[in-house]
């Protein structure tokens, strides 16, 4: 009854324009700028890039269409669209389930470092936490992680901006702020990449991300590249088969992931050109994580001219790739809660900002007074960090790659992905069959179980 009503007037994205844009800002986050120009740079610059690519194209890409595909065939939730499109009494469902529980999970330590993002534009507003001196920066951020009010507040403005734009919908949230959103944050990379390129360490920065180093490359390069892709192209937890489910029935499924993947890519390279000349310029290390955003880019900024506009500009940029992501995350639980309890939207807003809030305030806390607080020698922030990387999602890439490729079939996927034919492109779903069927899950297992130590 009430999921017929949730779907008699179901919101989805209005025009192409905003399908790109909402599934590019979900790929684009803080992974594009702590992440990956750094382990680029330290895990042999080209080489990396190269062995990138082919991790993309043989599993991020193949499972990311077969996620979109799958949400835009049912036009339901994950859990919803596996139980009506698998093989009755089999609980492919918990797939959904497995993608909600690791939706609430990432975002209980990725609301926090956002939160940090965002504390750190009032800084530069402010013009504190800014000092060519490392030492003083370290100071401000571990002042900042180790105040519990500081931390739980600045987590809190994120959920309730979060939410706030939820509670828009789809079209009226999603969309219409990615569709505003992505073309400034493009504009603001591009603006600095092309002030970090007049710095005298240009160069090195430059040769540091792309100078092609083979030495460096062995297994571990290539599954930390798989796990990256993963990660980026925000799959195996349901939040492309989310946002397929809004796809209009006309979209090229594949053109729009090779798109996605394209321009992620191209805001990966761009943030690492515009980080790490500047880095270079004032001989620092080229840290990874928050050090580099929170300690080193505030020395860096701090010795150029106009930093504090740069810092400014720098953090806002950020916030700007992270709101993209926090929303699709949050959209996974809401939208399940909405259709299958028959919730209306905002009561199931309100009711996961809660949750998180509660998760997330372990995580926010794990500086200060749960600092102590140990489990598997991790503290909350990185054990629901390990967890999600490194168990939920590879585990739902699996599961989503075998169910694409086996259970619902080849004839049913090649039907959906050429939009019945009208595309063309029927070669390139066989040869994606053939990916999900026996390549994906196969690197994604060998990567799950390095990650988990235990090859
Ligand atoms: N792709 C996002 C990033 O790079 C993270 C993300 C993962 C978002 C999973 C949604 C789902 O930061």
């Amino acid at each position: 009854m009430a999921n017929s009503t949730a779907s008699a007037k179901r919101d989805g994205f209005s025009s192409a324009l905003g399908v790109l844009a909402a599934t590019l800002g979900s790929a684009v986050g803080l992974g594009n700028i702590w992440k990956f120009p750094a382990l680029t740079g330290s895990n042999g610059g080209a080489g990396f890039l190269l062995i990138y690519l082919c991790a993309t194209l043989v599993v991020g890409l193949p499972v990311m269409i077969a996620e979109l595909t799958l949400g835009r065939h049912a036009r339901a939730n994950p859990i919803a669209a596996l139980k009506r499109m698998g093989p009755p009494g089999r609980p492919w469902w918990l797939v959904g389930v497995i993608g909600m529980i690791a939706a609430f999970l990432i975002m209980a330590f990725y609301s926090e470092v956002v939160a940090w993002v965002f504390a750190y534009v009032w800084k530069g507003l402010e013009g504190s936490a800014l000092s060519s001196d490392p030492a003083v920066t370290q100071g401000a951020f571990t002042a900042l992680v180790s105040s519990p009010w500081q931390s739980l507040l600045w987590q809190w403005v994120v959920l309730l901006l979060i939410g706030g734009i939820l509670l828009k919908g789809v079209s009226g949230g999603i969309e219409a702020v990615t569709k505003r959103l992505m073309p400034l944050l493009f504009l603001l990379l591009t603006a600095l990449c092309l002030y970090s390129l007049t710095l005298d360490g240009a160069g090195a920065g430059l040769s540091f991300l792309f100078r092609p180093d083979f030495s460096k490359v062995d297994a571990t390069v290539v599954l930390t590249a798989v796990g990256l892709a993963f990660f980026k192209m925000s799959i195996g937890m349901g939040t492309m088969m989310t946002y397929g489910s809004y796809f209009r029935t006309e979209q090229n499924i594949p053109l729009t992931a090779g798109r996605v993947m394209c321009a992620d890519l191209a805001v990966s390279l761009l943030a690492g050109i515009a980080i790490f000349p500047a880095v270079f310029t004032f001989g620092f290390e080229p840290a990874a994580g928050p050090a580099l955003l929170f300690i080193t880019l505030p020395a860096v900024f701090a010795q150029l001219p106009f930093g504090q506009l740069l810092m400014v500009l720098f953090f806002v940029l950020t916030s700007i790739a992270a709101i993209g992501a926090m929303l699709s995350l949050l959209e996974v639980p809401v939208l399940i809660l909405h259709e299958r309890l028959g919730w209306p939207r905002h009561k199931a807003i309100g009711v996961c900002v809660a949750v998180v809030a509660v998760l997330g305030a372990a995580c926010a806390l794990s500086g200060s007074v749960l600092a102590g607080f140990l489990l598997f020698g991790r503290n909350m922030f990185e054990l629901m960090d390990f967890v999600s990387s490194n168990v939920l999602l590879p585990v739902g890439g699996i599961l989503v790659a075998l169910f694409a490729g086996w259970v619902w079939g080849k004839e049913s996927f090649t039907h959906a992905v050429s939009n019945a034919g009208e595309l063309g492109n029927t070669r390139l779903a066989r040869v994606l069959v053939v990916l999900l069927r026996y390549v994906s899950p196969v690197l994604i297992l060998i990567v799950m179980l390095h990650g988990l130590g235990v090859l």
